[in-house]
């Protein structure tokens, strides 16, 4: 299985932070926040990983992750984007690398105080397709949403202002290599962007989408709450998942009143 870390997009909810460098350069506890994703792949046993970023800063990644040999790695391959035409145009500018593999694609901005290890071989029993991470979260209108009906996959809406359910699509998914097709065949959404939902609903209406539900503490990092949050998911201290827990309640609290 290859990996694929994305890292392009502008980072806009993030200005002025985001002014002179890339939002997966900053730091979070005490890493930059691309060595987060990069690590969780390698320790999946993946050794062979693409980041995808863009904008003015991309040297700054060669600078930072050189040939990868601080994560384990052999060498470590760079694709640009021009532009930020979505997380699947991303994605598609990997297809050469990927080739005929199966895929980990990791969004550059997402944490996990856990590991990918039973989601990879979840994937490998199930051969083809693609294979998603849910969370159940208290804010899933600030995400893709799961439809889930007898224990599968209905659809998945991106953003939705009245979310079907509470499971939050993650960052990390996989694929076999048709996902290339599929993205192949995406017209830009309302935002102009090339969606990751449009390809897993296209795997969903194949039949040939499956998930896990993520029990450990999970965050994006794309805003400055959420980038506050994965300071304290990546914190090694005792109180900081006890923090989590509470602001989420606090969060679904005050949707409930
Ligand atoms: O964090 C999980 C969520 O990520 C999912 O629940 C959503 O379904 C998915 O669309 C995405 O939502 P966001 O709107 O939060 O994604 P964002 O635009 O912040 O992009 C996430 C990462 O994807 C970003 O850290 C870098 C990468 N990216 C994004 C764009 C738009 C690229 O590499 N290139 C791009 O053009």
């Amino acid at each position: 299985m290859k990996g694929v870390v994305l890292a392009g997009g502008l980072g806009s909810r993030l200005y002025p932070l985001t002014k002179v460098t890339n939002k997966h350069l900053l730091p979070v506890a005490r890493k930059p926040m691309i060595y987060y994703p990069i690590e969780q792949l390698v320790r999946t046993g993946i050794r062979d990983i693409t980041i995808v970023t863009g904008g003015t800063n991309a040297g700054d990644f060669l600078r930072l992750l050189g040939n990868g040999r601080q994560f384990g790695l052999d060498h470590l391959n760079f694709i640009y984007q021009e532009g930020e035409g979505g997380i699947a145009e991303a994605l598609g500018l990997t297809r050469s690398f990927v080739g005929d593999d199966a895929v980990m694609v990791a969004l550059g901005d997402n944490l996990i105080d856990g590991e990918l290890i039973s989601f990879a071989d979840g994937f490998r029993r199930q051969f083809s397709g693609a294979r998603l991470l849910l969370k159940k979260v208290p804010n899933p209108e600030r995400f893709g949403v799961a439809e889930i009906e007898d224990g599968k996959l209905i659809r998945i809406e991106e953003k939705p202002k009245h979310p079907k359910s509470n499971y939050a699509v993650t960052g990390f998914y996989i694929y076999d290599s048709r996902v290339f097709d599929i993205i192949a065949t995406l017209e830009p959404s309302k935002r102009g962007e090339l969606e990751i939902t449009d390809v897993n609903n296209q795997y969903i209406a194949w039949g040939e989408a499956e998930f896990d539900i993520l029990e450990a503490h999970w965050t994006d990092a794309g805003t400055f709450y959420s980038l506050m949050r994965a300071n304290l998911l990546a914190m090694p201290n005792d109180e900081r998942l006890r923090l989590l827990d509470e602001m989420d309640a606090i969060a679904m609290a005050k949707r409930d009143h």
